[in-house]
Parts: structure tokens; sequence; C-alpha cells
């Protein structure tokens, strides 16, 4: 299955690649971070070949890609015809060999470290450029054990967004132990100059900078409710009205995916074994429920659709 491949052009061949001619991408998995990666790259005019694992994934993906344009035009922020132009730029596939020509290629499957270490080594595989950055969105997952599963450590990087990735700014960009330098000076080019991303650089540690800092707070907020000191509407209003939070705790974690963010607490207990890293019972029955918020329509909060 391949679906419209709206070509914008290519770039950046047999000269190294630099990060700023970068015009072919490929994207692995089309979820809630996959979609925004892939608008954001399409939108600043790469011709975008996404990675999904079945039809139906295409289909999910292509219509949260064309919402979030729509609500960006019914904004304001790009005409019809733009928002037309990015969503051809955008083709689907379910063949990881169809990535072969692409100069930089994102993954952002669900964060479960043996699965993104096959894709890797397909990926590895499947890569005809010996220029190609292999790039990881994982939150946690350290890069060099990506890295590893490859004959070219030396191209492997991570490259993590925020969600929504078409909105916010950040993409924190981490070498790994072999990561060449002019790697990631290429993952910083592209994600700043091309993608008009801020970018900081982090050392190749679990939780990376803002995960390390945010998980234990959601997972504090998590606690209180299940503790029943408060409800969940309270937590989010206290940390919004006190603290000028734009979105309160709960919120957001439900704007991540509880299962993304059990699994990166998971990632990051497992890796350094501080207790509150620990995912609290409360959080795991949501997820063993399908409450895994926005992305299912309830969670901490509902989601009317
Ligand atoms: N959700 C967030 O706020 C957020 C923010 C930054 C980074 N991340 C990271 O991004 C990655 C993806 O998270 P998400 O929130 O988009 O998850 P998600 O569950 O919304 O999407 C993951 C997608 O990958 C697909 N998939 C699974 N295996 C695949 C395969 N082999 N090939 C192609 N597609 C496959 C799934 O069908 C699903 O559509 C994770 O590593 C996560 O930690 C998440």
């Amino acid at each position: 299955m391949t679906t419209t491949a709206g070509s914008i052009g290519m770039g950046n061949t047999g000269a190294g690649n630099t990060g700023a001619g970068i015009t072919r991408v490929g994207i692995i998995g089309c979820g809630t971070m996959g979609a925004g990666i892939a608008e954001v790259c399409a939108k600043a005019g790469a011709d975008v070949r996404v990675v999904v694992s079945s039809a139906a994934s295409a289909d999910a993906g292509r219509r949260r890609i064309a919402q979030s344009l729509n609500q960006a035009v019914a904004r304001g922020k790009l005409t019809a015809e733009a928002g037309e132009r990015v969503l051809g730029a955008i083709s689907f596939t379910d063949a990881l060999p169809d990535l072969a020509d692409r100069q930089l290629v994102v993954e952002s499957i669900p964060e479960d470290e043996k699965l993104k270490q096959r894709v890797f080594t397909a990926l590895d595989a499947a890569l005809t450029d010996p220029d190609a950055i292999l790039a990881s969105n994982t939150s946690s997952l350290r890069i060099a054990t990506l890295a590893e599963r490859t004959e070219r450590p030396e191209r492997v990087v991570g490259m993590h967004f925020f969600n929504p990735a078409q909105v916010l700014p950040l993409v924190e960009v981490v070498p790994a132990e072999r990561t060449a330098e002019r790697v990631v000076a290429a993952a910083e080019t592209f994600a700043a100059d091309v993608l008009g991303k801020q970018v900081i650089r982090s050392a190749d540690r679990c939780g990376f900078v803002v995960n390390a800092l945010l998980i234990p707070f959601l997972l504090a907020a998590v606690r209180m409710v299940e503790v029943g000191h408060v409800t969940p509407a309270d937590v989010d209003r206290g940390m919004k009205l006190g603290c000028s939070h734009p979105l309160g705790p709960l919120e957001l974690a439900d704007l991540i995916g509880l299962d993304t963010v059990a699994s990166v607490a998971e990632a990051m207990h497992a890796e350094f074994g501080e207790p509150l890293y620990t995912p609290p019972q409360l959080l795991r029955e949501l997820v063993t429920a399908g409450r895994l918020g926005r992305k299912t329509g309830s969670g901490f909060f509902d989601y009317p659709r």
C-alpha cells in the first residue's frame, strides 16, 4: 500500500547532509506525534513519506493531519490552498523499504525499547543514502540503545519533539556516544532553520531534560488524586491559577497519552531505580481500561468527539 506522493523536489544529494537541504523526510508511526511531525515537515516544504502499521492507521493518520490543518485554516494561520498542498505532500506506506531514498527519518512509534530496536535495524537496512540521518522521537530511551542496533551508529541521533509537534517550538537534540558531530549539527540545522523550531541539546540520559523534570511532577499529581486528597479538576485548577501553568498536570498527562506517560515512567524507573518514577496504580488502571487520554476520548477527563 502506497498512496499519494506529492514530491516537492530533490536536494542535498552527494554533497554531505548538512540538514539545510533535506527535502525527503520519512516518519515511522502516525499517532499523536508522528502525525504532528509529518505536518510540520510538510509545512516546511519537505516531501514526507509516513510508514504506518496498517491501512486503517494510514486513514486515521491522514484524518488526524487533515483535522489539524483544518483547525489552522479556521484560525487564519494557513490558507485552504496551503492546507491542501501540505496534505498532498504527505504519502503513506506500510512498507518500511519505501523509505529507501529518504535523507532524514524520524521514528515515532510507541515507547517500547525492543520494538524501536527492531525498527532501527530494519531502517538501517532500508536506507540507501550513506548520508541519511536516523532520528528517534523517543521521550526517554537512551539513543545509544537504538544506535547500537544499526551498522551506522554515527548517523543516529535523538530529535525529541513536543506535543502538539505542529505547535510547540521545542526540539531536544540528543547525541549518543558515537553520533558524529556533523550529524548532530545537521539535526539542529534542520530543526531550527528548516522547521523553525528552537533547539536545546541534551545528553543521552533517560528522560533527557524536559521529561526528567516533567514526569515526576505528573506522577505526583496522579498520586494526590489516588489517595483522595483532591479532585483531578482541582489539581489542575491549582497549578493553572496558582502557578500560571497553561495546562494542569492531569490535562497535560491526558494530552501526552497515559500509556506514553506510564511507559516513560517505567523506562525512567528501570534506569534510575528511584521510587518517584514508579507509575502509580491509578495510572496503570486507566491504561488497562483503555482510558489513554485525549486520543481515546477519556482519561482523567472526558473529551467528547
Ligand atoms: N505523546 C507525547 O506527548 C509525546 C511527546 C514527545 C515524544 N513522544 C514519543 O513519541 C513516540 C510516539 O508516541 P505517540 O504519543 O505518538 O504514540 P501513539 O500511540 O499516539 O502513536 C504510535 C503509532 O505508532 C504506530 N506503530 C506501532 N508500531 C509501528 C510500526 N512498526 N511501524 C509503523 N507504525 C507503528 C501505532 O499504530 C500508532 O499509530 C513515543 O516514543 C513517545 O514516547 C510522545
